[in-house]
């Protein structure tokens, strides 16, 4: 889809507004989604993907032994519950990264849980590198199963994956915008439940780990409050909340 300037009028005309809305569709759907590029990860290396951005490097002999321990990195256990499902990571795995660095404390925390895991599958999703727009409440969703936007989002709405990583940089206490605007785009699976008048969409139950990190100046809680809302929007079980929150002074690497 070509960049291009779309006019708003502000006079509260409701044609204005839809037909911008159409005409944001229509450029929408022109474009062709990308082919899916599903990222296969073994404990040695990864194939990176072609549009998503790379995969995130496994650690060096050298940096392992520069790992976080248990001590630097806040993990929260979410229940001691026999009820809390144990993920399973011999399936498909999505990696959903906030980070705009493809290599810096969040993708290297990603990481280091993958390899822990011994993750083999995954698609990894990089929101800042992928084109993934945000809703525009088209109220196209309230009268069709699917999203009137048709871009890389179909690798998160694809639901063939059976654990979520959700990662994010704490940016003002909250999550990035790109990951806001996959967020937003998990209306749709919202507004299929409230609105939606048809056979509803069935998303897989499935399980989430949350991975945040910070430099230390601020509180993560909204950032956290909207992992666990995009976790709950997937149908995912959060399991683990992995928090580092300090790396201006003790970075990961
Ligand atoms: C725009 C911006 C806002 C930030 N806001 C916060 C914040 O509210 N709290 C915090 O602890 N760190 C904040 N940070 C620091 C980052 O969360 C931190 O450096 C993080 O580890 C970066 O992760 P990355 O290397 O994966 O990009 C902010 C950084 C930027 C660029």
């Amino acid at each position: 889809m070509e960049n291009k300037v779309y006019t708003i009028s502000l006079s509260n005309n409701e044609t204005d507004s839809s037909d911008f809305a159409q005409e944001f569709i229509n450029d929408a759907q022109s474009t062709t989604p990308v082919a899916p590029t599903t990222l296969f990860a073994t404990p040695q290396s990864f194939i990176p993907g072609e549009l998503l951005g790379d995969a995130p490097v496994p650690p060096s002999d050298d940096d392992v032994a520069k790992e976080p321990v248990a001590s630097d990195v806040a993990k929260e256990p979410i229940a001691s519950d026999d009820d809390v499902p144990t993920p399973n990571f011999n399936a498909k795995c999505l990696v959903i990264n906030g980070s705009p660095h493809k290599d810096g404390n969040t993708a290297r925390m990603v990481s280091n849980y993958i390899f822990e895991n011994n993750v083999k599958l995954m698609t990894a999703v990089y929101p800042y590198f992928a084109n993934i727009k945000p809703c525009i409440d088209c109220r196209y969703c309230y009268t069709h199963r699917c999203c009137s936007i048709l871009d890389d989002m179909h690798y998160v709405y694809d639901d063939d994956y059976a654990h979520v990583i959700i990662a994010s940089p704490v940016y003002f206490s909250s999550i990035t915008p790109p990951l806001f605007n996959v967020l937003t785009r998990l209306q749709l699976y919202y507004a299929n439940k409230r609105f939606f008048d048809g056979e509803k969409l069935e998303i897989k139950p499935k399980t989430a780990t949350i991975i945040l990190t910070g430099g230390g100046d601020g509180k993560p809680d909204e950032a956290l409050r909207l992992c666990k809302i995009m976790a709950r929007l997937m149908n995912a079980t959060v399991v683990e909340i992995i928090q580092k929150l300090d790396t201006d002074t003790d970075p990961v690497i």
